[in-house]
C-alpha cells in the first residue's frame, strides 16, 4: 500500500476532537499517521508509571477510519521527572557547557542510565502495542544529532579507542601525538576535542566524530533490537535530516533500519531565499534513497509556513503538493505531512500544519486533499518502482567530518562542492544515485567523487575496477589527501589516486575570498575554447600520462594544467583541480556527459523537472513545473497520463506549479490502474 498521511499529536487536543480529525483525515485520503514521538510525559507521567490507554483510544479512533499508525519512541524529549534524576543525563556542548531543561534532544546518548530508562519505555510500548493491528511500524527517537562532549562520552571514547587500536603506541603513532608533546602514556589521559582545548589533533578529532556518530547508531540499535524481538511484523525507521545534516554517518545509521525516512522542509526558515533550492531538496531525496539503495519515505513533509519565533513565507498555491510530489519523483514510497493541525502552545506555535490553529480546513488542506485522491489513483502503480540512474556520486562522511575539523579554505564547503556538481546534472534531468566509495559502481556510466579527502586504500578497489571496465570517473581537488587516521599522505597528491588519475598535483594555491583565476577549457569534438572563472582552490597539475582538458590563465601558474583526463584500462579518469561558479560546473558536466555518453531522462524548459521510475521495463515519467507559467514538454514517443487518463500524447502542456505522471504507451494495457 502507498501510505499517505500526517504527523498527529492527539495529546495536544481535547479527546472530543479526535473523531473529527480522524474523519477529516480519511476524507483527505489519508491511511497512516505517526504518533507519540514526543509523548514521553504522557506515556510515563512519573517514574515507572505507564499510561498507554489514551494512545490506544486514539489509535482505535483512527482505526475506525481505516488509518494505520507508526509509533515514535519518545526518547528525544525526556520529561522533567527523568532529567532531574541526574544532571549527567544532559548533553554537554562543544564549548563544555552542559545543557539544561527547556527544549528537546538534550540527552547524552552514552549515559548508561539514560539508556536504561529508554530501554524500559521502549520495551513497555513495544509489548503493549505488538499485537495492535493498526500499528505497522516504528520511528526510533526523532532526528538524531548533536555531538555530546561530557565525561561519560570521554570514557566511552577511550573504550572505543581501545577496541580500535591494538595499543597506545599504535594510537600515538597514527595520531602523530609526538607533535606538541601530546604522547599518551595511559588511555585515561586521552581528552575529547572540546573547544577549551583549542584546535584539536586532527586524528583525535576525526576519531571523536566517528565515535559520536557510532554513539547514536548504538543508541538506536538498543531500541531497534527491542522492537524487532517484540514486534517482528513491524517495520522500523528513523526520520533523517537529508543531505545537509553532517554530524552522523547516515550510511551507518541506516544499516539497522528497514527503511529510511526523512523530514523535508523546502522553505523552512524565515531568512531563507523566497524560492527553495529545489536541486538541494532533490539531492536530499537522492541521498536518502542512496543510504540503503532503496526507496524511502518522507516522515515530515512541509505543510505550511514554518516558524518557531518567526513565521516564514507562506507556500504559494500548488507548492505544497508539488514539493511533496518531488519526493515521489525521486523515490518516495510513503508520504507523511508535518503536521496535522498547528499547535496552539509550545515552542512550535508557528510551525504550521495542514490545518491552522482554529482547526478548520483551508487552502492548504484542500490542496493536500486533492493530492490524497490522486494518490489513490496512482499510488499502487508507483509503489516500489525503481530508479536506474547512469550517474553516481560518492558521498564520504569521513571526508565531511575531516573538513569540519580543517576546512582548508574558508570558502570551501564539502556540501556545497557536492551540491554544485549535483546541480549541473539536476538541471539537465540527469538522474543521480548517491553511494559510498566501495559500493558496486559497475551499473553506472559516470561516477563523480567530490573531494574524496580521507581514503582507506582497501576501499578504493571498486573505483579501480570500475574504471578498468570502462567507467568514467571524476576526481576533484582535495582528494586522496589524508589516510584514514586523518594524517596527510606521504606521496604526491592525489596520493593513492595518482595512478588512476595519471596526474599529480605539483603545487596548490588556496585563494582568498576576493581572489579568482580563470581556466581555458578545450571543449570536446572541436567545440572551441571556453574561458571560465575559478576560485577558492587551484591545484597546479603535472600530468604523467593524462591529457590536459583545461589550463589556468592567470598568475604564476598561467598555462599550467587545471583539469586532466587519463585513459585507464577501458575507462577514463578526469581530475578537476579547481572549482568555480555555476557556469564552471555546467561546463564541466557537459564535458563529463559527452565523455560518458550519459543521457537525460528528457529535455525540459528551465524550471521544469523530469524524472523517471521503472515498473520492470515500463517507464514512468514524472513532470514537475516549478514556474508560474504554463510549459510545454515534448516526449520521446507516445505517453499516457495516468492521473488524468489522456492517452497517446507526444507532447503536453503543463500548468503552473503542476505535477503530472505519464507512462510510456506500449505497456499501458498491462498496468494495474486499468
Ligand atoms: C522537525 C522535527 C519536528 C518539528 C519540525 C518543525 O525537524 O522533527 O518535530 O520540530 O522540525 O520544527
Amino acid at each position: 500500500m502507498f501510505y499517505f498521511g500526517v504527523d498527529y499529536y492527539p495529546e495536544h487536543w481535547p479527546e472530543e476532537r479526535w473523531p473529527v480529525d480522524a474523519q477529516m483525515m480519511a476524507d483527505a485520503g489519508m491511511n497512516i499517521v505517526r504518533l507519540a514521538e514526543f509523548a514521553w510525559s504522557r506515556l510515563e507521567p512519573d517514574n515507572g508509571e505507564f499510561e498507554f490507554e489514551w494512545l490506544e483510544r486514539a489509535i482505535g479512533i483512527l482505526a475506525n477510519q481505516g488509518i494505520k499508525v507508526i509509533l515514535g519512541t519518545p526518547t528525544a524529549s525526556p520529561p522533567p521527572w527523568l532529567m532531574q534524576l541526574n544532571q549527567d543525563f544532559y548533553r554537554v556542548n562543544r564549548d563544555g557547557r552542559r545543557l539544561t531543561f527547556g527544549n528537546r534532544r538534550e540527552y547524552c546518548p552514552n549515559h548508561p542510565d539514560y539508556r536504561e530508562y529508554s530501554r524500559r519505555i521502549v520495551t513497555q510500548l513495544a509489548q503493549h502495542f505488538a499485537q495492535n493491528p493498526s500499528v505497522v511500524g516504528w520511528q526510533i527517537d526523532n532526528e538524531f544529532g548533536e555531538r555530546c562532549y561530557c565525561q561519560i562520552c570521554r570514557k566511552s571514547f577511550q573504550a572505543w579507542l581501545k577496541r580500535k587500536y591494538s595499543s597506545l603506541d599504535e594510537l600515538n603513532e597514527k595520531w602523530g601525538t609526538v607533535f606538541w608533546s601530546h604522547v599518551f602514556n595511559e588511555w585515561h589521559e586521552i581528552p575529547i576535542p572540546i573547544s577549551t582545548g583549542g584546535s584539536p589533533n586532527p586524528g583525535l578529532a576525526l576519531d571523536y566524530y566517528r565515535f559520536a556518530s557510532d554513539s547514536y547508531v548504538e543508541f538506536q540499535k538498543i531500541q531497534v533490537d527491542i522492537i524487532r524481538s517484540l514486534c517482528p511484523g513491524h517495520f522500523i525507521t528513523h526520520n533523517f535530516m537529508g543531505f545537509g545534516y553532517e554530524g552522523i554517518n547516515y550510511f551507518d545509521l541506516a544499516k539497522d533500519l528497514d527503511l529510511v525516512a526523512w523530514d523535508n522542509y523546502p522553505r523552512n526558515q524565515w531568512n531563507n531565499p523566497p524560492m527553495p533550492v529545489l536541486s538541494s531538496t532533490a539531492l536530499s531525496h537522492d541521498t536518502m534513497r542512496g543510504l540503503k539503495s532503496k526507496n524511502f519515505w518522507i516522515m515530515e513533509q512541509q505543510s505550511g509556513p514554518g516558524g518557531w519565533e518567526m513565521v516564514s513565507l507562506s507556500p504559494r498555491p500548488g507548492e505544497l503538493r508539488l514539493w511533496a510530489y518531488q519526493g515521489v519523483a525521486h523515490g518516495a514510497d510513503g508520504l507523511i505531512f508535518f503536521r496535522w493541525r498547528t499547535a496552539r502552545f509550545g515552542t512550535e506555535e508557528y510551525w504550521h500544519g495542514l490545518l491552522d490553529h482554529d482547526g478548520n480546513p483551508g487552502r492548504r488542506f484542500d490542496e493536500i486533499q486533492k493530492m490524497g485522491s490522486e494518490i489513490k489513483k496512482i499510488g499502487e502503480v508507483i509503489l516500489g518502482s525503481e530508479f536506474k540512474p547512469s550517474v553516481a556520486m560518492i558521498l564520504s562522511y569521513d571526508s565531511r567530518f575531516a573538513f569540519q575539523i580543517q576546512a582548508n579554505n574558508p570558502q570551501f564547503s564539502y556540501a556545497s562542492l557536492f551540491h554544485s556538481y549535483y546541480r549541473s546534472f539536476y538541471k539537465k534531468n540527469i538522474l543521480v544515485d548517491i553511494l559510498q566509495v566501495d559500493d558496486d559502481l559497475q551499473p553506472y556510466k559516470l561516477v563523480v567523487a567530490p573531494a574524496l579527502h580521507v581514503l582507506n586504500p582497501s576501499r578504493i578497489q571498486s573505483l579501480r575496477g570500475y574504471v578498468e571496465n570502462g567507467g568514467v570517473l571524476a576526481i576533484t581537488h582535495r582528494s586522496g589527501v589524508k589516510d584514514e587516521t586523518n594524517m596527510v599522505v606521504d606521496s604526491r597528491l592525489p596520493g593513492i589516486l595518482a595512478g588512476l588519475c595519471g596526474t599529480t598535483v605539483e603545487e596548490y594555491d588556496s585563494l582568498g575570498p576576493e581572489m579568482s583565476n580563470e581556466v581555458e577549457f578545450v571543449l570536446p569534438k572541436g567545440g572551441g575554447v571556453q574561458r571560465l572563472a575559478v576560485k577558492t582552490w587551484c591545484d597546479i597539475l603535472k600530468p604523467m600520462n593524462a591529457t590536459v582538458v583545461a589550463r589556468y590563465v592567470n598568475d604564476y601558474y598561467a598555462g599550467k594544467p587545471a583539469i586532466t583526463c587519463n585513459r585507464f584500462g577501458k575507462g577514463w579518469v578526469v581530475y578537476i583541480g579547481t572549482a568555480g561558479d555555476e557556469p564552471f560546473f555546467d561546463n564541466l558536466a557537459n564535458y563529463l556527459i559527452a565523455l560518458s555518453e550519459v543521457k537525460p531522462v528528457l529535455e525540459s524548459p528551465e524550471g521544469v523537472e523530469i524524472t523517471e521510475r521503472w515498473v520492470s521495463d515500463r517507464r514512468l515519467l514524472f513532470v514537475l513545473n516549478y514556474t508560474s507559467k504554463q510549459q510545454e514538454v515534448s516526449f520521446d514517443g507516445h505517453y499516457s497520463d495516468i492521473l488524468l487518463g489522456s492517452r497517446q500524447m507526444r507532447k503536453v502542456m503543463i500548468a503552473p506549479y503542476e505535477f503530472r505522471v505519464f507512462v510510456k504507451d506500449k505497456s499501458t494495457a498491462e498496468l494495474r490502474y486499468e
